[in-house]
C-alpha cells in the first residue's frame, strides 16, 4: 500500500503549542465535528426510526473490522464497545472460565490499576490465585502448568516497556494457560501482532493513540479459534442472535456479535469512525515504523537530565516514552507554560506520547529545542 502522509487531517491545537498527550487522549481528526453535527442534525429531526437502521447497530462490528489491521487481527475478530474495563472483566472472566480447573492467574504488579482490580476479582469468583511479578524477567518462571491465564498489559503504562507478545503467548501456550492483553498504550502506536502472534484475548481504549475522542468506547478481541467455544461473559440482548426478536430466552450470536451486551453507544462510535477511516488511509507497518523513528530521535535528543526509563530497544517500547527526572511534576508544569502539552507519572516518571499518525520530525525536533531551553 502506498504510504499517506495524513497529518493534515488532524486538529493541531492552537499555534505554537506542542501536544505531546497521546497516551492520555489523542488528537481530534477534522472531520470528526461534521461527523457529529450530521448526528445531531438527525437527532434533532426526529427523522430516524430508532433502531430499525442498520449504521447505528452494526456499528460494534463495522468498528471492529476497521480497527482489526490496526492490532495485528483477522476481521471478524473485535469488536467495539464497552469501557477497558469492562472488557477487561469479560476477557479475563472467559479466559478463566476456559482453563477451569487451574488456579492460578499470573500478571504483573504494577500493571494499570483498573486492570488489578479486575484480576482481583476474577480471581476471586473462579478460585484462583493471582500470583504478580515484578519485574518482566521474572514472568517466564511464574508461567507454569498451574497458570489459566497470563494477564498482562502490552506496554507498562509508568515505563512504556513493551513485552514480546509472541514470545509470551507461546510460553503460555506451551504451559497450556491462555493470554489476555491490554493494548491500551499500544494501539495505534505500534505493532501488536494479535493474530500472527496467537493471542487468545485483547481488549483496548479507543481514546488513546486510536484518537477515538472523548471517552471514547474500548475494544474486545477474541481469537477466531475460540469463538464458537466461548460463551459470552455478560449475556445481554445485543449478544441475541436476533435481537428484535425478543426472545425470552438467550441465544448467543454468532462469532464476535456474541460480546456486544446492551445499546451500543452510538455518538462515541460516530467520534471513534471518524479516526478508524483515517487509520484505514495508511498502511500499519509505515505507521509503525514512523513511530519507531520518532522516538528514537526524541530519545537522541533530549537534554542529558532526562533519563531514560523506556527500554532503549524500539521494538520493546509502546506508544509514549518515559523519562525520569529528579522534578518531573515541575518540569511537566513548567513545559505547559511553554506551551507543551506531556503528562507526569508520580514521583518521577515524564511520559511523551508519540503519534505516527499526527506526530512530525519537526515537533519532535522543536520539543527538544523547548527542552533544551529550559533546561539550560
Ligand atoms: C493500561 C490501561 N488500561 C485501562 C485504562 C482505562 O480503562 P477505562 O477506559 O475502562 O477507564 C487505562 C487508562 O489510562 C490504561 O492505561
Amino acid at each position: 500500500m502506498k504510504k499517506r502522509n495524513v497529518a493534515g487531517q488532524f486538529a493541531a491545537g492552537p499555534r505554537g503549542w506542542l501536544y505531546f498527550d497521546a497516551n492520555s487522549i489523542g488528537a481530534m481528526p477534522k472531520i470528526a465535528p461534521r461527523r457529529m453535527a450530521k448526528l445531531l442534525a438527525e437527532w434533532q429531526a426526529l427523522r430516524r426510526r430508532g433502531w430499525s437502521e442498520s449504521d447505528w447497530l452494526d456499528a460494534p462490528r463495522r468498528l471492529g473490522d476497521k480497527l482489526a489491521p490496526v492490532i495485528g487481527a483477522k476481521k471478524g475478530s473485535v469488536i467495539v464497545g464497552d469501557s477497558t474495563s469492562v472488557n477487561l472483566h469479560k476477557a479475563l472472566a472467559m479466559a478463566a472460565g476456559l482453563r477451569r480447573g487451574r488456579r492460578v492467574i499470573v500478571s504483573e504488579a504494577g500493571t494499570f490499576p483498573t486492570d488489578l482490580y479486575v484480576a482481583q476479582q476474577v480471581a476471586r469468583r473462579y478460585r484462583c490465585r493471582l500470583v504478580l511479578v515484578k519485574d518482566p524477567s521474572e514472568l517466564d518462571a511464574a508461567i507454569d502448568r498451574r497458570t489459566a491465564v497470563v494477564y498482562l498489559s502490552h506496554t507498562d503504562y509508568r515505563t512504556g516497556h513493551r513485552h514480546d507478545l509472541r514470545a509470551v503467548t507461546r510460553r503460555a501456550h506451551a504451559r497450556g494457560a491462555l493470554t489476555v492483553w491490554d493494548l491500551s498504550h499500544s494501539a495505534g502506536a505500534v505493532a501488536t501482532d494479535l493474530a500472527s502472534g496467537d493471542a487468545d484475548f485483547a481488549v483496548g481504549c479507543g481514546y488513546k493513540y486510536l484518537c477515538g475522542g472523548p471517552g471514547a468506547p474500548g475494544y474486545l478481541y477474541v481469537a477466531p479459534r475460540l469463538q464458537a467455544r466461548v460463551e459470552p461473559a455478560f449475556q445481554g440482548w445485543f449478544g441475541h442472535a436476533e435481537p428484535m426478536a425478543f426472545e425470552p430466552r438467550f441465544r448467543a450470536a454468532r462469532g464476535i456479535q456474541r460480546h456486544a451486551v446492551g445499546t451500543p453507544a452510538v455518538a462515541g462510535n460516530v467520534l471513534f469512525e471518524a479516526a478508524l477511516d483515517v487509520f484505514t488511509r495508511v498502511n500499519p507497518a509505515e505507521l509503525f515504523r514512523k513511530h519507531a523513528a520518532l522516538s528514537q530521535l526524541l530519545i537522541s535528543l533530549v537534554p542529558e537530565e532526562l533519563i531514560l526509563a523506556s527500554p532503549s530497544d524500539p521494538h520493546r517500547r509502546g506508544g509514549f516514552v518515559a523519562f525520569r527526572h529528579r522534578q518531573a511534576e515541575a518540569l511537566v508544569e513548567e513545559l505547559q507554560a511553554r506551551r507543551v502539552v506531556a503528562s507526569v507519572r508520580k514521583p518521577n516518571i515524564v511520559r511523551f506520547g508519540l503519534s505516527p499518525l499526527y506526530h512530525r520530525e519537526t515537533d519532535v525536533r522543536e520539543l527538544a529545542r523547548r527542552l533544551h531551553a529550559m533546561l539550560d
